[in-house]
């Protein structure tokens, strides 16, 4: 799903798979997606264009909503940079843009890209809020950090 129904159109012309669909979404939710019907949900570089952190636990809330029992969220965001980070981040902006891009758009156009870093701590609360378990960060210090949390399945016999 995508808000952006031009996203949608280039998704549906580039892939053609069986049982894979596109759909262009309301920007908030994922309706009209139902109840417990999926197996994974997965997000990639899209919270780190959400300007607003109750978008982005809507989103959360959303896919434990639409999880089966035992289904799996994997969800990319951006976490504040540690320091090295920054320190290369700025090293890359002082260098200017590569020469292929320069005439496309200079280093000031970054600043004008909407969206936020939430801390891990951010993060974890929204899953544990919306009643995901099991929550793992991976890909701390890198530009891609990654959690995955579990919706709980109810216990099982061999689980008494
Ligand atoms: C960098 S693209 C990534 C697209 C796709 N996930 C991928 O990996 O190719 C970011 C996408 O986030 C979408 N987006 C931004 N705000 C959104 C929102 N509130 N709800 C749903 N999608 C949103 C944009 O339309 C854009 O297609």
């Amino acid at each position: 799903m995508d808000v952006s129904e031009e996203m949608v159109r280039q998704a549906e012309s580039l892939v053609h798979h069986e049982g894979v669909s596109f759909q262009v979404g309301n920007g908030e939710d994922l309706r009209p997606l139902r109840d417990a019907t999926a197996d994974f949900v997965l997000t990639f570089t899209v919270f780190q264009h959400m300007p607003d952190l109750g978008l982005i636990e809507g989103y959360v809330s959303e896919a434990a909503r639409i999880l089966k029992p035992g289904g799996v969220l994997a969800a990319q965001w951006n976490k504040p940079p540690a320091p090295v980070e920054v320190e290369s981040a700025r090293r890359i902006v002082a260098a200017g843009p590569p020469r292929s891009l320069a005439r496309k758009a200079g280093p000031e156009d970054r600043s004008r890209v909407p969206g936020r870093r939430v801390p891990v701590a951010r993060i974890r609360g929204m899953c544990e809020r919306s009643g995901l378990e099991g929550v793992a960060v991976r890909g701390e210090g890198t530009l891609f950090a990654w959690v995955w949390s579990r919706k709980p399945a109810p216990a099982t016999q061999s689980d008494v």
